[in-house]
């Protein structure tokens, strides 16, 4: 540490040169990640909010009344009623709650167990490790679907909970998740819904002329979901969220903290102190997006999906995947091509997109700092680098 600070403008000089080898998602090159740049507003208000501690809710009753608001709003959005839940740091931590709350729910299990397809989140795997949990994931059918048979095969007596996702992370599909209600239907088994991504893209779909299966609470098992501002939703990082239907889950499984300056409360959070002001920016720019902003960010993101997949359908040597439900693209070499060898090319071209080894796949996540100009370029290299 040093002994006497400097100035702000010398660390200002500092910190640009630290940071300038970061990626910029303006530059349109990272084509891999499902965060973007914040929405302005959001920006401005998270800025002027910041100090709002969260986790501390007594002492910031009206951070805590508009993360209620927010949560009904956002409930009902996924067409459920009087959905309770809160904000989390992503989707890691969401999905660790749920699992959670799945072990928490059936104490009379000894050996618990989750079901869920392979194509499910990394977290799950984390959350299993934490709560000394067996995952027994489900294996996919040639195009890519969820094998129902073998996922209902899984389920057992140790079963404490399904998940189903809505929106993977290597393709940005959705689960047949009333499919999976029907297999837990008076099972008393829980079922979480990871829709970190697909939160804030399915909804808008609908007005657009998309269709895509239900996943959301208008299927009546489904119990809670993941969903990630700081994805599709615009928010600052880092800002998840967790949706849950049954406010008694808060009161059987919560924790409490009871030396709190604003008084003891319930809460599911692996986190104590946490963010308001990525809560309230949140809240900022939903009202000042409204529905109608969101159908549009969501309508030029998957219009530029269909451009890239367009495209890749006129190169040889490689091939979508699968038709995107949402703004994902996954692209597999054709015979005669190996991935890893066109992604690190395109790496060195500066293009930044996700590898699954598993699934001999690229893919490319369409979010808003993607442009039609970056995607024209995307492929002219893509047609160098294979030649
Ligand atoms: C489907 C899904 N769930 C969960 C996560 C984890 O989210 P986070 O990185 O915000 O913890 C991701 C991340 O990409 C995801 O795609």
């Amino acid at each position: 540490m040093l002994k006497k600070g400097i100035s702000k403008e010398e660390i200002i000089d500092i910190l640009e040169k630290k940071l300038s080898n970061d990626f910029e998602y303006d530059s349109g090159s990272i084509l891999g990640s499902m965060c973007t740049n914040a929405f302005d507003f959001g920006k401005e208000i998270y800025y002027k909010y910041l100090n709002k501690n969260l986790g501390d809710p007594g002492l910031f009753p009206g951070t805590a009344e508009l993360e209620k608001e927010l949560v009904s709003e956002i409930g009902a959005l996924f067409k459920g009623k009087d959905i309770i839940g809160s904000f989390t740091t992503g989707g890691s931590e969401s999905n660790l709650i749920a699992v959670r709350i799945a072990k928490k729910l059936r104490p009379d299990i000894k050996n618990p167990e989750i079901v869920l397809p392979i194509t499910a989140h990394i977290s799950f795997d984390k959350a299993a490790d934490l709560m000394n949990i067996r995952l027994r994931k489900a294996r996919l059918n040639k195009n890519f679907q969820l094998d129902l048979e073998h996922f209902e095969s899984l389920i057992n007596k140790n079963t404490c909970g399904v998940i189903g996702i809505a929106g993977t992370t290597s393709l940005g599909l959705v689960d047949p998740i009333e499919a999976i209600g029907d297999l837990i239907k008076d099972k008393n088994i829980f079922f979480h819904v990871d829709a970190a991504f697909g939160g804030f893209v399915l909804p808008f779909l609908d007005d657009l002329g998309y269709s895509y299966p239900k996943w959301d609470f208008s299927v009546n098992e489904v119990d809670s979901i993941t969903a990630d501002p700081h994805k599709m939703g615009m928010g600052i990082i880092p800002s998840g969220g967790i949706f849950i239907r049954n406010e008694k889950i808060l009161h059987r499984t919560g924790f409490e903290i009871p030396y709190l300056a604003g008084g003891n409360f319930k809460h599911l959070h692996i986190v104590g102190t946490r963010t308001g002001g990525t809560v309230i920016a949140f809240w900022a720019i939903l009202k000042n997006l409204g529905r109608n902003g969101f159908i549009k960010i969501v309508k030029t993101c998957m219009e530029n999906t269909q451009y890239l997949v367009d495209k890749i359908d006129e190169i040889e040597g490689i091939k979508t995947v699968v038709n995107p439900v949402m703004n994902v693209v996954g692209m597999t070499p054709e015979r005669g091509y190996n991935l890893c060898e066109i992604d690190q090319k395109l790496k060195n071209l500066n293009w930044m997109l996700g590898k699954f080894d598993d699934f001999n796949l690229i893919r490319a996540v369409i979010m808003p700092h993607v442009r039609r100009p970056h995607i024209t370029k995307f492929i002219e290299d893509l047609k160098l680098v294979l030649g």
